[in-house]
């Protein structure tokens, strides 16, 4: 495989992606609509890797230019497709905008598959799909739920994969991500949200003193310190089992689902520790209740993907956090000058 079509590809796990599928010399066609990104991101993968890759601003939702980029990109043999909104809160809020871009935006993207002559796809789905599991750490074959309209796009996105697989012929591995930290180690490509909604964005703004403390959900729950322990897996890690999958699919055929993580939990406060310790100060913090639809504790099991994918969680927590802290640093207003 040569040519690899990016959606989402200006995005925070794709920009990680970008970096280690150019060391290994794929050429890129990068696919976003900047809904939650911008050109910045890509312009430093090319400084970075010293290598240019070829960009559209295409819309998912829009079969018109989705086909252009097919039509322009004759030889794609492979897709990595990331682009989705991907807030849980949000999905809440506004279930019908969630199932519109995450599932008529893929529904798209597999007719121009289709359409031509594409059946390879790795993509990008969530632990959330696993719901509060009953025996962690949680293996692929455990059943799925979801409590929310994010969730339950990814469910559905998995499923509809699953089935054109067995009906077109499709080679298809779903990576279901635990909780994806940190940057780069240049600390020039990290995660840039407008207002972060997970626990490590949070937290490091507040050390930067953009935010006055972290909330800390709940510290009644069933873990040993009380807070939520999570399974928290370093994006350029991440961006690795993608390399894995691309390789997966040069010489397999099939379906494969694959947990991307590490096995290994942490609570909030120990998060909150290991990143005061990072960047030298106390993060200051306050307990306050659950957040509404929050499970206490999940970590994923990863000897499925160690064995078919030849992948490994190789950073430790202080990488994590070291490198979140350095991208914070050094980029206080993200990718905006
Ligand atoms: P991100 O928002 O940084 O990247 C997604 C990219 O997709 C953005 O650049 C956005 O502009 C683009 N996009 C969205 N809708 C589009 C559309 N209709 N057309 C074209 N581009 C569109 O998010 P991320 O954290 O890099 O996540 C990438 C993927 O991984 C998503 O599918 C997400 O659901 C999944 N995921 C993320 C996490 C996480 O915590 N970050 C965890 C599990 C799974
Ligand atoms: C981690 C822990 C919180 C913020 C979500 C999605 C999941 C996936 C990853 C996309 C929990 C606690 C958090 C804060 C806190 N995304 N917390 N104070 O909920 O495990 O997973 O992101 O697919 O689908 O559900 O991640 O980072 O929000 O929370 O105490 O301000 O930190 O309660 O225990 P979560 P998170």
């Amino acid at each position: 495989m040569k040519k690899i079509l990016i959606t989402g590809g200006a995005g925070y796990i794709a920009s990680h992606t970008n970096i280690e599928l150019l060391k290994d010399d794929y050429e890129l066609v990068l696919l976003d609509n900047f809904s939650n990104s911008c050109m910045e991101s890509v312009k430093r993968v090319e400084d970075l890797s010293s290598k240019k890759v070829s960009f559209y601003q295409a819309d998912l939702l829009n079969q018109d230019e989705l086909n252009n980029v097919f039509e322009q990109e004759k030889d794609i043999d492979a897709v990595i497709h990331f682009a989705a909104l991907k807030s849980v809160g949000e999905s809440v809020e506004k279930p019908l905008d969630y199932y519109k871009n995450n599932i008529s935006g893929s529904l798209n993207l597999y007719r121009s598959m289709q359409k031509y002559g594409v059946s390879n796809i790795v993509f990008s789905s969530s632990a959330t799909v696993y719901g509060d599991p009953a025996e962690i750490p949680v293996k692929e074959s455990a059943p799925t739920s979801c409590t929310n309209p994010y969730g339950h796009t990814k469910l559905m996105m998995e499923q509809i994969l699953l089935d054109s697989a067995k009906a077109y012929d499709w080679n298809v591995v779903i990576l279901r991500y635990f909780n994806p930290v940190g940057a780069h180690e240049s600390g020039r490509i990290g995660e840039d949200p407008e207002y972060p909604a997970n626990l490590l964005p949070f937290v490091s703004q507040v050390a930067a003193g953009v935010r006055e403390k972290v909330m800390v959900f709940g510290n009644d729950w069933d873990t040993h310190d009380g807070t939520g322990v999570r399974d928290y897996i370093h994006v350029v890690d991440l961006a690795q089992a993608h390399v894995k999958s691309i390789n997966k699919l040069e010489k397999s055929t099939g379906s494969f689902i694959y947990n991307i993580g590490t096995g290994q939990g942490y609570s909030v406060l120990e998060m909150i520790t290991a990143f005061s310790q990072a960047c030298g100060q106390e993060v200051p913090y306050e307990v306050g209740p659950r957040r509404a639809g929050d499970i206490g504790e999940v970590m994923g099991d990863p000897q499925k993907s160690a064995k078919e994918l030849g992948w490994k969680a190789q950073y430790k927590l202080k990488d994590m956090v070291e490198s979140a802290w350095k991208w914070q640093s050094m980029n206080p207003n993200g990718y905006r000058a």
